[in-house]
């Protein structure tokens, strides 16, 4: 199938698949770029060598185009430019938007795919010069805003054509795929399907949990942002974590006080806990 998103990014099938952060393996992202549509590495708590690495095992098993992302909650200055001096066919930024890296990665020869939440957000992505849109609605999976799929998506197509806008927040099968379509989008990112895939690294209760879960099953962690790392200059406020209900979930979201005065101990390890802006 052909869309100016298939176009722009050198693919047969208009899906995205999002980073899954620390849970974002190199055989996933090769069996979706292989599979036609493209894949992504994330690079959430790794370092610049583990980056270089991913990306050479990447190449390896495939050699169809892919996206390396990466975030501003935070972002590492030394992991961003290791990941573009491996000049990867494309980068995605999610949690926050800076022109500087827009540029940055133009100079390295990768196109620029920019998550959002909300009309403003893409508005001044696009007066950046990026290359795709990702639309993200709150139904999706990781952090995310609070305007959903159906109404985010054709708001953005207008706001940014004819930049192609892939939509993210929700969409699973096929279905999904040609709802967003209709909706404008040239495409979607999906994440959560994804997590639940053979090739996910996952533990296999997890995948299950999500398969088996009904929407309500999710709920925003609103304790989040206060145990995570501190965003960089340009981060997004106001975006949270969408995650399966677990006692874990409730007992903080319960206590946000009680979070933040935990906040060492809840934060993943491999994170640097807590700071001031980057
Ligand atoms: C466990 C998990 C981790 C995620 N980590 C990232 C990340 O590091 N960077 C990013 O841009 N998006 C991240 N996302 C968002 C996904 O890339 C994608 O945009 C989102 O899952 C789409 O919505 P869906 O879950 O309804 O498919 C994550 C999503 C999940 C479920």
């Amino acid at each position: 199938m052909r869309t100016a998103l298939t176009e722009r990014l050198r693919i047969d099938v208009p899906v995205i698949q999002g980073s899954l952060g620390p849970w974002s393996p190199v055989k996933l992202a090769a069996a979706i770029s292989e599979a036609g549509a493209i894949g992504t590495l994330g690079t959430a708590l790794r370092s610049a060598e583990q980056i270089r690495a991913d990306i050479a095992a990447l190449r390896g098993l495939t050699d169809r185009p892919f996206v390396v992302n990466h975030t501003l909650r935070p972002l590492s200055r030394e992991a961003w430019d290791a990941t573009l001096a491996e000049a990867p066919p494309a980068v995605s930024l999610a949690l926050g938007h800076r022109p500087d890296l827009v540029a940055d990665a133009h100079d390295a020869g990768a196109l620029f795919i920019q998550q959002m939440h909300t009309v403003e957000q893409a508005e001044r992505a696009a007066a950046a010069g990026v290359d795709v849109i990702i639309a993200q609605g709150t139904e999706a999976g990781g952090f995310g805003g609070w305007v959903s799929t159906l109404t985010l998506v054709p708001q953005v197509v207008d706001a940014v054509a004819p930049i192609p806008v892939a939509a993210a927040g929700g969409v699973a099968d096929g279905r999904g795929l040609a709802a967003v379509l209709v909706l404008g989008a040239a495409g979607a990112n999906i994440g959560t399907r994804f997590l639940a895939a053979e090739e996910s690294e996952v533990a296999d209760d997890w995948k299950r949990r999500i398969v088996e879960a009904a929407s309500h099953d999710a709920v925003k962690a609103q304790f989040a942002p206060d145990v995570l790392p501190s965003p960089s200059e340009g981060a997004y406020d106001d975006v949270v974590p969408r995650v399966l209900r677990t006692d874990f979930v409730e007992r903080w979201n319960a206590d946000p006080d009680g979070a933040r005065a935990a906040a060492s101990d809840l934060a993943p390890s491999g994170s640097s806990g807590r700071g001031g802006r980057r």
